[in-house]
């Protein structure tokens, strides 16, 4: 298995280009089973999740393909099978986005339950009570959901928790509903907005997304057509981290700044002055130490559970100390245990991580584990002492594009080496 290796200690300057959102790019890609016509999608991430979902696609019958600019075209009438196997979802739960269009569109869904996951539990119930209650028959059998319906009827739902996937599979399944689809508590994230956005285009009636209040008319069908997926937004906070925590500076550009104002604010807190124009925001943290900051992670607008882990890093370096509360998944914390191996001092009481900065880290051979945990660890490497080696990187690939050029381009050293 690959490693990346980073040699720590150079502070970061350069500018960068924002790739645009795994998390909007997955249920989009989804979304094109509702059209009865092609659909492009453009500014799609090269990313390991987003193969996922393209051999998902692509084996139920679904025609996918890719031109050099990695602009997707999708045509859902050629599928042949309404099933999304166990190998599939369980390396990426995101696949559980297909149940909604299927079951809306073709009446039928067969999708394998995720399991258990590296930060928590994550139950699908939400997706599952939503489309019953919009007239699906739905039970579990040998480990799949088993949907079947005719069409679905609009149902006034009130969603038990903020969820965003959840709000979208419901959002889509809605698209082609009977009657109107009232979603209360709905996620109010960029990426649904984005997703609606693309279902409208499509010629969906969605209302409120952006909300807590999704109001969506239903249509007989959906039809092809063309859209460009929103500039990643963690990944965007990501390299503003990788600016702060190396007392670089660091201008993204393509980039949405409105919709990371959680992070920036943290950012200012830190010690960084921040500037932004429409596409772009520069980070400046240069000849300073950043000091700590006291992060809550709730839903949108809130601060983001996936910068959580970025922001644990930079604290561990920082003047102070610094509490980190994680309020969405209950074991989001198996980075800390990794930075500790670098010398951070960092206490774990349940859901909430203190962090005392400490002057330096050092060196250390470190496990990615998921995702964000493995941002956190490069973000970590990048100041420590001497030679990090990070294992397990398959992590970061399923949602950073190209993370070692791009670190290359601020003036990292980093390599991936085949393990
Ligand atoms: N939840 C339920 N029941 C449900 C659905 C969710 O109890 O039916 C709970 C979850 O267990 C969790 C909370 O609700 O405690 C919120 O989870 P949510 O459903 O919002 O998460 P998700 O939709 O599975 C998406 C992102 C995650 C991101 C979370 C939170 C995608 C593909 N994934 O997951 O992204 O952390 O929202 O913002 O959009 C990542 O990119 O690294 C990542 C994990």
């Amino acid at each position: 298995m690959d490693k990346l290796q980073i040699h720590g200690g150079i502070a970061l300057d350069g500018e960068i280009r924002i790739s645009g959102a795994k998390n909007a790019t997955l249920p989009i890609l989804a979304g094109c089973l509702l059209a009865d016509g092609p659909v492009t999608v453009g500014n799609v991430p090269h990313l390991q999740d987003v193969t996922t979902m393209i051999e998902l696609l692509g084996g139920m019958g679904v025609s996918v393909t890719i031109d050099e600019k990695m602009r997707i075209e999708v045509d859902a009438r050629t599928i042949k099978e309404y099933f999304a196997p166990y190998q599939l979802v369980k390396t990426m739960r995101a696949s559980i986005l297909v149940l909604g269009p299927l079951i809306a569109r073709f009446g039928q869904a067969d999708v394998s339950l995720p399991g258990g996951c590296a930060i928590g539990a994550r139950p699908v119930n939400i997706h599952v009570a939503g489309l019953q209650a919009m007239g699906a028959d739905i039970h579990i059998e040998n480990g799949y959901i088993k949907a079947r319906a005719g069409r679905l009827r609009g149902a006034k739902l009130v969603l038990e928790t903020v969820t965003v996937t959840g709000t979208e599979n419901l959002m889509m399944a809605a698209t082609l509903a009977d009657g109107q689809t009232v979603l209360e508590n709905a996620a109010r994230e960029p990426e649904v907005v984005d997703l609606a956005n693309f279902l409208i285009t499509l010629g969906a009636k969605i209302t409120g997304a952006g909300t807590d209040r999704i109001v969506i008319e239903g249509v007989e069908r959906l039809h092809g057509g063309s859209y460009d997926v929103l500039p990643d937004r963690i990944e965007t906070g990501t390299y503003l981290v990788a600016g702060a925590i190396t007392s670089g500076r660091v201008r993204v550009k393509n980039t949405r700044p409105d919709h990371v104002d959680a992070v920036l604010g943290k950012l200012r807190e830190a010690g960084a002055t921040v500037t932004t124009g429409d596409t772009w925001i520069e980070v400046d943290m240069r000849g300073r130490r950043p000091q700590s900051v006291d992060i809550r992670t709730a839903p949108y607008p809130a601060f983001p559970t996936d910068m959580q882990a970025q922001m644990a890093a930079l604290n561990t370096i920082a003047n102070g100390v610094g509490t980190i509360i994680e309020t969405i998944f209950e074991n989001r914390f198996m980075h800390m245990l990794e930075m500790r191996r670098m010398g951070a001092e960092i206490r774990l009481e349940g859901n909430t991580a203190i962090i005392k900065g400490v002057e330096r880290l050092t060196a250390a051979p470190v496990m990615a584990t998921d995702l964000r945990a493995s941002a956190s660890l490069v973000l970590a490497a990048l100041v420590a002492e001497g030679k990090t080696d990070i294992e397990r990187i398959y992590h970061i690939d399923r949602g950073y594009e190209a993370i070692e050029e791009k670190l290359q381009q601020l003036g990292a050293r980093i390599r991936r080496t085949p393990g």
